[in-house]
C-alpha cells in the first residue's frame, strides 16, 4: 500500500484508525492462511492429538470424511448459502474438521462454546459427542438480529437434544454458565475477536476448566503488530498447544 493511500485513509473520517487497524489485521491474516498448506496443518493436529490423548486421530479423521454427517453437513451448508447468498464469518469446514478431532480424541462431556452464528461448530462438537457416546454442548451467543436464521440453522434435528443455548454478551452470562455447569472439560471461544476479550474469556475459561481440559478458539491468528491473545495466554499459563491453520487447541495443565 503506498503511504499516500495510506494517510488518506487514516485520516479519512468515514474510515478512521481503529477501521484502518481492522482492515490491516484483515489483510495480515487473509495473507497467513493463504500461505498454509492444508495438509502440513492436518498433520499437525493428527499428530498433536494422537500424543496427548493416546489416540488414533487419523482414524477419527477417516471416519469424518466417510460419515453420512458430513453429506448432511455439506448440503445444509449449501442451502443457507443459496438462501442468504454468503456466508461470512462461519467457520471454515477445515477448521470444523480439526473442532471434531479434538473433540474425538479429548472425549469430553460438558463442553461450551461462545459464538455461533449459524451453527457450524455446534454441528461438529454435537456430532463428535454423539459418537463419543455422551456428553452435552452450551452455546452462548447474543440474540440474532431479526431475519437472520436461527444458532442451530446447520446443526442436524436429530443432534440437537444435546445443546443447550444462552443468549446474551458473554460479558453478562459466561460467569452464571460457568457456576451452573461447576467444572467444564472443554471450552472454545469463537465470540468477539479482540485481544482484552478473547483474553477475558480465556480466564474466566481457565478457572472452569479441570485439570488436563482443553481450551479451544477459532480466530487466533493475529497481525505482525498485532498481540495474539491465544500464544499470549497458553504460554503464559503452561498450556501445551498447538495451532492448525486459524484453530487454537490447548490443554490445562494439572497444577495451575
Ligand atoms: C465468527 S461468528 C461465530 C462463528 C461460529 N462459531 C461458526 O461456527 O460458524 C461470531 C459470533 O459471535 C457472536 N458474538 C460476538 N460478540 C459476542 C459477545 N460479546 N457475546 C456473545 N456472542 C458474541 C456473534 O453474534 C456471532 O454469532
Amino acid at each position: 500500500m503506498n503511504y499516500r493511500l495510506l494517510m488518506r485513509m487514516v485520516c479519512d473520517p468515514r474510515f478512521g484508525i481503529n477501521r484502518f487497524d481492522s482492515y490491516l489485521f484483515a489483510r495480515e491474516v487473509a495473507k497467513q492462511k493463504k500461505a498454509l498448506d492444508l495438509e502440513t496443518e492436518r498433520q499437525r493436529s493428527i499428530r498433536f492429538l494422537s500424543h496427548h490423548f493416546d489416540c488414533d486421530a487419523a482414524a477419527y479423521l477417516e471416519e469424518y470424511k466417510t460419515s453420512q454427517f458430513l453429506k448432511e453437513y455439506d448440503e445444509t451448508n449449501a442451502a443457507l448459502l443459496k438462501q442468504l447468498g454468503h456466508l461470512r464469518a462461519t467457520s471454515s469446514r477445515f477448521d470444523c474438521e480439526t473442532l471434531y478431532l479434538t473433540v474425538r480424541a479429548a472425549k469430553p462431556q460438558v463442553v461450551v462454546e461462545t459464538g455461533v452464528l449459524y451453527g457450524a461448530f455446534s454441528a461438529h462438537f454435537l456430532e463428535a459427542l454423539e459418537r463419543n457416546g455422551g456428553g452435552q454442548l452450551i452455546c452462548l451467543d447474543l440474540p440474532s438480529p431479526p431475519g437472520r436464521p436461527p444458532q442451530d440453522a446447520l446443526v442436524p434435528p436429530r443432534l440437537r437434544g444435546r445443546s443447550k443455548l444462552v443468549l446474551g454478551d458473554t460479558k453478562d452470562t459466561l460467569a452464571d454458565v460457568f457456576k451452573e455447569a461447576g467444572s467444564i472439560d472443554l471450552f472454545n471461544h469463537d465470540s468477539l475477536h479482540t485481544f482484552p476479550h478473547m483474553m477475558w474469556e480465556y480466564l474466566m475459561a481457565h478457572r472452569a476448566l479441570k485439570p488436563g481440559g482443553v481450551l479451544t478458539s477459532h480466530d487466533v491468528l493475529a497481525g505482525r503488530f498485532h498481540p495474539n491473545a491465544f500464544p499470549t495466554f497458553t504460554d503464559a499459563l503452561g498450556y501445551r498447544h498447538t495451532i492448525v491453520r486459524n484453530y487454537g487447541i490447548a490443554i490445562k495443565p494439572s497444577d495451575v
